[in-house]
């Protein structure tokens, strides 16, 4: 196991996709220290996170920081050597970003800008960002490679691309950073203990954490955004990937950053297939037993009708597929819901 003695840096690690893959790099050996401002997220996550890790669970340290507090930042990277960095911190509602834009801006980029300073200024100079697949806007085909020309219809989305358009600029500025930039789709499921999962704040904007707030009786019905789309069935499709799936796609791009030829790289996170919103209601009530009402309604402004991934790149470079299909997504989001019908909280304390 080479990589025992590497030490990762996590940034919002206590989040779904955090959470997620700081178990996997425990699991793998490597050293993790996770820093989350818990503004969307619980400590709870990190308590079974480390339960999970058994043995490796020493491994693990947690400090609550946001990643704009320099200072906070400095102690840290002055306290222990980081040999990389995963970066989820961020604030990621799509609709809230356009009502609230600077406040977007001042997290995603003001956050971005000030971890890149302290890493540069020690010396770590090794970033896996979570960028996402909302850069290829509106496709004009499927599936999307990562060569396609990239917009964004939000200040969200506008955030993925100033960032991933700063790495690019770090990069060729100073040719010893090496970055990789991760473009996910659409994560969904659960770690298949059931322990951890996604637990958001207020009503779910996302497909399937709404989907199981209507199983557990949260919300009434399921409102279909637009049942006139150009796909099979008039619904949209999407590229819904197993969050243990991406978090695994995580350790696979850590290995990659030790490659000598890498330097600012990037690769889609999915699973080259797309599933329309009325597949993965059909797949959801088989896996809980539990009828979701549907209420069709019309189109959600912005959304895109068909976005899948073209995988090749991945597997080529990353040596990473995606394994789970949406059977084990859906019986793994339900087996979280079940245990877990309120998250992290309990109906008391929500
Ligand atoms: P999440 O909200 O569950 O996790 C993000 C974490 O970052 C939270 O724990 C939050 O408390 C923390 N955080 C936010 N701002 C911070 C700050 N200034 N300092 C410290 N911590 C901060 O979201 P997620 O779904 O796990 O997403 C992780 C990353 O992946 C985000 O950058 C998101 O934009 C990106 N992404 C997510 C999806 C998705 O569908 N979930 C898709 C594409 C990209
Ligand atoms: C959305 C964001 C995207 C972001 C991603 C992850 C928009 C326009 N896009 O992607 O920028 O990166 O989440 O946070 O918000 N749907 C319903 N009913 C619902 C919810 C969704 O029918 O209540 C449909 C949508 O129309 C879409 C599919 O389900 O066809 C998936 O939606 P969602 O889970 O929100 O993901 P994206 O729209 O792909």
């Amino acid at each position: 196991m080479a990589a025992a003695a590497l030490c990762v840096l996590v940034t919002g690690g206590a989040g779904y996709i955090g959470s997620h893959t700081v178990l996997q790099l425990l699991l793998h050996g490597y050293k993790t220290v996770v820093i989350d401002n818990l503004d969307n997220s619980s400590e709870v996550a990190i308590t079974r996170v480390s339960q999970l890790a058994g043995d490796h669970a020493h491994n693990l340290a947690f400090h609550k920081m946001d990643i704009r507090d320099k200072h906070a930042l400095e102690q840290l990277f002055a306290s222990t050597k980081f040999d990389a960095v995963i970066h989820f911190a961020g604030l990621k509602a799509v609709g809230e970003s356009v009502h609230k834009p600077l406040m977007y801006y001042n997290n995603n980029i003001i956050g971005t800008i000030t971890l890149l300073e302290v890493m540069a200024a020690y010396e770590c100079k090794k970033l896996v960002f979570s960028s996402s697949a909302t850069v290829y806007g509106w496709p004009k085909e499927v599936p999307c490679t990562e060569e396609f020309p990239l917009s964004a219809a939000n200040p969200y989305g506008r955030t993925k691309l100033m960032i991933e358009d700063i790495c690019r600029d770090m990069y060729a500025s100073d040719f010893n950073w090496k970055f990789i930039l991760l473009r996910y789709f659409n994560p969904i499921g659960a770690h298949p203990s059931g322990q951890i999962g996604e637990d958001p704040r207020g009503i779910p904007n996302n497909l399937m954490p709404f989907i199981q707030q209507v199983a557990v009786g949260r919300q009434p019905a399921l409102q279909v955004f637009g049942t006139d789309y150009s796909t099979k069935d008039g619904t949209g499709v999407r590229d819904y990937i197993h969050v243990v799936d991406l978090a695994e796609g995580h350790t696979a791009a850590l290995k990659k950053l030790s490659d000598p030829k890498i330097g600012c790289e990037v690769y889609n996170l999915g699973t080259g297939k797309g599933t329309s919103v009325l597949e993965i209601v059909t797949a959801f009530e088989k896996a809980s037993g539990k009828n979701i009402p549907l209420v069709k309604t019309g189109r959600r402004p912005g959304d895109a009708e068909i976005v899948y991934a073209s995988t090749a790149k991945a597997e080529r470079e990353l040596n990473w597929k995606a394994k789970y299909g949406i059977e084990e997504m859906c019986r793994d989001q339900w087996n979280w819901a079940i245990k877990n019908p309120y998250g992290y909280q309990t109906k008391e304390t929500r």
